[in-house]
């Protein structure tokens, strides 16, 4: 049993005189990955930014290890957590490589400023992400699927107990979204890393998550395994949409149909089960 290195007590998060974050209590499983998902500005991305201060709370605190963020020097904090925000702006005229042995920044030393072990460690990131091919290539002038590539390797580099990734499948097409997500899978697994992920897609996020919170207006509405929390009555209070949740027929994860009752227009009612819905499972919406 390891405790939990990341947690949030009475956070309150604002911008100016726009409160986003209200007092929240919050414990990152450790060894965990935890995918938030929430509608449009319910306040996602500024809880992130909170959990790797890069935005200081108003009042409460982000705590790692029992110690409140602002109290720990930054590259120790560098060292112990990694993020990728949203909208990450890359310094201007960059090739991929440098961008990406930037990761390794909170590691070097003055009097040794560049390791084998360095270049390891950025060689295998840049292998894990394919951007090997991109090393010589100017970071602006990349399409914004290899550009979010160059990122994650980045933040790999960073070689963080803890990562937290602000919608890392954002401008990749399916195939990547999947590559990105296996990935963030298999370092969890193979080296134990708590990831904090937020994520558009609910499925995506039934899947990948052992630990799914769900946000709305600032405030956590539900929180547990995506099996618990995944149901169509979250889906209604959450986003304010109607759907069909099934148990996904390859991997049992909770799917969202949105909009189901599904109807093709002109078509005769009742056909939805014939086209192959699981409407019997289904956990319907209610009124
Ligand atoms: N830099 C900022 N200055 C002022 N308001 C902001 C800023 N960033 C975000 N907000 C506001 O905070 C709220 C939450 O935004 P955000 O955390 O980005 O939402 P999400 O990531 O869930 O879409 C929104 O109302 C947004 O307009
Ligand atoms: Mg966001």
């Amino acid at each position: 049993m390891t405790a939990n290195r990341l947690a949030a007590k009475g956070l309150t998060l604002a911008y100016e005189d726009r409160t986003v974050v209200d007092g929240l209590d919050l414990e990152i499983p450790h060894g965990k990955v935890t995918v938030i998902v929430g509608p449009n500005a319910c306040g996602k991305s500024t809880l992130l930014r909170a959990l790797g201060r890069l935005l200081k709370p108003r009042s409460g605190a982000v705590l790692l290890d029992g110690t409140e963020l602002s109290r720990i020097p930054s590259r120790q904090i560098a060292r112990a957590i990694g993020l990728l925000p949203q909208t990450p702006v890359p310094p201007e005229g960059i090739t991929v490589a440098d961008l990406v042995s930037r990761g390794r920044q909170p590691h070097q030393k003055w009097w040794q400023q560049w390791s084998d072990a360095d270049e390891k460690v950025i060689v295998e990131a840049m292998e894990r992400t394919a951007t090997a091919e991109l090393a010589e290539r100017l970071v602006d002038e990349l399409s914004g699927g290899q550009r979010q590539r160059v990122w994650i390797a980045m933040a790999l580099a960073q070689e963080t107990d803890v990562l937290l990734l602000d919608e890392p499948t954002t401008y990749l097409d399916i195939a990547h979204q999947v590559e990105v997500l296996d990935l963030v899978r298999q370092l969890n697994l193979e080296r134990g890393r708590t990831v904090v992920a937020v994520l558009h897609d609910l499925n995506q996020a039934a899947r990948y998550a052992d630990h799914l919170i769900a946000m709305k207006a600032g405030r956590i509405v539900a929180q547990g395994a995506p099996g618990d929390v995944v149901t169509a009555d979250l889906v209604r209070e959450v986003f304010g949409l109607a759907s069909v949740v099934v148990p996904d027929p390859v991997t049992g994860d909770p799917l969202v149909v949105p909009g189901a009752p599904w109807q093709r227009p002109g078509q005769p009612s009742g056909d939805t089960a014939a086209t192959g819905a699981v409407g019997e499972t289904a956990d319907a919406p209610t009124e």
